[in-house]
């Protein structure tokens, strides 16, 4: 079964056609990353006039590369929010339209939930699918949120963040230092310059405990206070050391926080999705922190940070709901995660 994939909740055009919900045939991104690097952060109608450009060219790349035309395809899945409203639109009414024209079902798409299925595509880093229950920690730029999965389509919200998600707070401390947008990737970076033997700033780490939150809007302020002790030429070494710093202290709260609550709720594994999972240093104190025979399923890169393949595994898992590409509702940008357990 061929699910198309469609996702434009923020800044990048996705389609992707998946076979039967882990098989990606095709997966195409057009990043508008260096359109709004300029700005230092996504420009929201600049992103929907490119979406608009982009999505029929991205449709096209899609079935070509997946071999099957139109015909081919099964179900039209679409990103129904959270996201940019301008840009959601875009994606998500051509999905809506293209199932209409062709008479095929249509599905609406949580797009938290397609990160959760980013777990669920086969790659090689990726052989097997997460068992059930499992623990899930969602970290990207918009969103930090601990969900425990008991079943396909059933989430219980263990808890998220109060302030800023885990993204935001790489990219708020990356323009803090003058690394750049986007922060994370920068950040990583500036991190792994810090020469050998030069230790990293230590700073705090808000473990809010007893509970499954989060909040990262102390640290925020922490390196805020560090920069402006810096003076205006800054030695590099100082800078790699604070991002350092800054990215082992949220590493190791996303890390202990989700071990501890993968032991209370006896979960037979740990997913790992979203923008910031494709940070390294995440990925290794997440790894150590959980007892070495739970297994843990990091999506590659490609498919931490937005794309439409989890958007069409996603739709493939959640079938039995799709409606007719006119009964499907409008977007839905406030969408938080259907918490259903
Ligand atoms: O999931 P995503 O692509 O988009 C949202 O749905 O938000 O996540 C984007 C976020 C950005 O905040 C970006 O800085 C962060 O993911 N990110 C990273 C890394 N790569 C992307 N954060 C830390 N380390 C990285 N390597
Ligand atoms: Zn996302």
């Amino acid at each position: 079964m061929n699910v198309l994939g469609i996702d434009t909740s923020c800044d990048d055009t996705a389609v992707a056609v998946v076979a039967d919900g882990r098989h990606i045939l095709s997966s195409v991104v057009m990043s508008q990353l260096r359109l709004h690097a300029e700005h230092g952060g996504v420009v929201p109608e600049v992103a929907s006039r490119r979406h608009l450009e982009e999505i029929r060219p991205a449709i096209t790349r899609a079935l070509d590369g997946a071999g099957v035309g139109l015909d081919g395809i099964t179900l039209v899945a679409a990103t129904v929010g959270p996201g940019l409203a301008g840009s959601l639109m875009v994606g998500y009414n051509l999905g809506r339209a293209l199932a209409l024209g062709r008479g095929l079902p249509f599905l609406p798409v949580n797009h938290l939930e397609g990160h959760i299925y980013s777990a669920w595509l086969q790659t090689p880093q990726t052989p097997e699918a997460p068992q059930l229950p499992t623990l899930v920690l969602i970290v990207s730029g918009g969103h930090t949120e601990l969900v425990l999965m008991r079943d396909h389509g059933r989430y219980r919200r263990l808890g998220g963040t109060l302030d800023d998600a885990a993204g935001e707070a790489f990219d708020k401390v990356g323009r803090l230092l003058g690394l750049g947008y986007p922060g994370g990737p920068a950040v990583q970076r500036a991190a792994a310059d810090l020469p050998t033997g030069t230790d990293a700033v230590t700073l705090p780490r808000a473990w809010l405990r007893g509970g499954h939150d989060f909040s990262f809007s102390g640290l925020k302020t922490a390196v805020l206070h560090l920069v402006e002790g810096l003076g205006p030429r800054p030695e590099p070494e100082r800078i790699q050391a604070i991002a350092a710093g800054f990215q082992q202290s949220v590493a190791d709260v996303l890390a202990t926080k989700t071990a501890a609550a993968a032991r209370e709720f006896g979960v037979r594994g740990v997913v790992l999705c979203g923008g910031v999972a494709a940070n390294q240093a995440v990925r290794e104190a997440l790894r150590s922190a959980l007892p070495p025979t739970m297994p843990l399923h990091v999506p590659p890169i490609s498919l931490c940070t937005d794309n439409a393949a989890m958007i069409a595994a996603a739709g493939y898992f959640r079938r039995g709901e799709a409606v007719s590409g006119s009964a499907s509702g409008d977007i839905q940008p406030g969408l938080t995660l259907l918490v259903e357990d």
